[in-house]
């Protein structure tokens, strides 16, 4: 097996999304930049989302055409629909993504349709990026626990994570969306998820809300996933999951892995002054 993590940076995405501060877009440029700086090469940089439903995330070609390209560095964006695969598209979204979910009722508060009409949108979406050569990663929503449903069944997010992998994600990112998961319920997850997608294909998107998601991260490095996702100073949130804290914070978990004898290539000052400028955006 691998010793090699890749950590993916969801700050200037999942951090900022939440707030409820306007944020100028020259800091989330500044904010990819330090991130750049930092030795990612995956960094979630913008979402391509109706701005009637996340006015944070409004400027996205904005942060797409300011920030500083390192080579090497994927900069990615979401998109929900063809408009925002359109705008990601423009914009020069290195990879894009699609998001579903486990859980009906969140399916239909986060995106406005249930799963199986998430389907439907999505294979456009996979069609013309495949036209254009951009990768799509599949995000899956409350794949331990729903903040309108409780828990929800590992078969369940088994079904969609398989879903998305035959349109042709190339990675599933599985989200503890409000960081209810324990190891336990992570372990049975991924059991079920593993025994219809490869480990190499499977990505682990852990909120921190009960302090957990170390533990949770521990539980599918043993289960052989090796790509993370995490948020510079553990900022943001889902503003369809109330309650929701941030991502882990990326510093914990490169921290983590290192100590726990994985290669990540992260700068480990350049990512403490980013997590620092982060946490100063959060905070106003
Ligand atoms: P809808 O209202 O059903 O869409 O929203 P619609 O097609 O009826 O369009 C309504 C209006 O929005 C129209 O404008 C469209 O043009 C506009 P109007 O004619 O009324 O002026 N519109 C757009 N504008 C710009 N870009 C677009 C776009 N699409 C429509 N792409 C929709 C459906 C999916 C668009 C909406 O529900 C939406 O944007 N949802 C996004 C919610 C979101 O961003 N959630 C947070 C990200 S997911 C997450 O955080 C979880 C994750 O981190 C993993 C985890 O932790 O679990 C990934
Ligand atoms: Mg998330």
């Amino acid at each position: 097996m691998s010793d090699r993590v890749l950590v993916f940076e969801m700050a200037p995405r999942d951090g900022l999304q939440n707030e409820a501060r306007v944020i100028p877009t020259e800091d989330k440029i500044a904010l990819v930049d330090a991130l750049s700086r930092s030795g990612f090469k995956k960094i979630e940089t913008a979402s391509f989302v109706s701005p009637k439903w996340v006015p944070q995330m409004a400027d996205g070609a904005e942060v797409m055409a300011g920030i500083s390209r390192r080579a090497g560095v994927a900069y990615t964006a979401l998109t929900p629909n063809m408009e925002g695969l359109e705008g990601a598209l423009a914009a020069g979204a290195d990879e894009v993504a699609v998001f579903g979910a486990a859980s009906e009722t969140f399916s239909r508060m986060n995106v406005n349709c249930s799963i199986s009409e998430s389907y439907e949108r999505f294979r456009p979406i996979m069609d013309r990026a495949a036209a254009e050569g951009v990768p799509v990663r599949g995000y899956v929503s409350c794949v331990t626990d729903c903040p309108y449903e409780g828990r929800v069944a590992p078969e369940a997010v088994a079904a969609v994570a398989r879903a998305l992998l035959d349109m042709g994600c190339y990675e599933i990112s599985l989200g503890d969306t409000i960081g209810k998961g324990i190891p336990e319920s992570v372990s049975a997850m991924l059991d079920a998820v593993l025994s219809l997608v490869p480990a190499e294909r499977i990505a682990g998107h852990f909120h921190d809300t009960d302090g957990r998601a170390l533990a949770n991260i521990l539980a599918a490095l043993a289960l052989g996933i090796r790509t993370f996702d995490a948020s510079a100073g553990g900022i943001g949130g889902c503003p369809y999951a109330p309650g929701a804290q941030g991502n882990v914070a990326t510093e914990a978990v490169v921290g983590l892995l290192e100590a726990e004898g994985f290669e990540t290539g992260i700068d480990w000052d350049a990512l403490g002054e980013a997590a620092r400028f982060a946490q100063r955006l959060r905070a106003g």
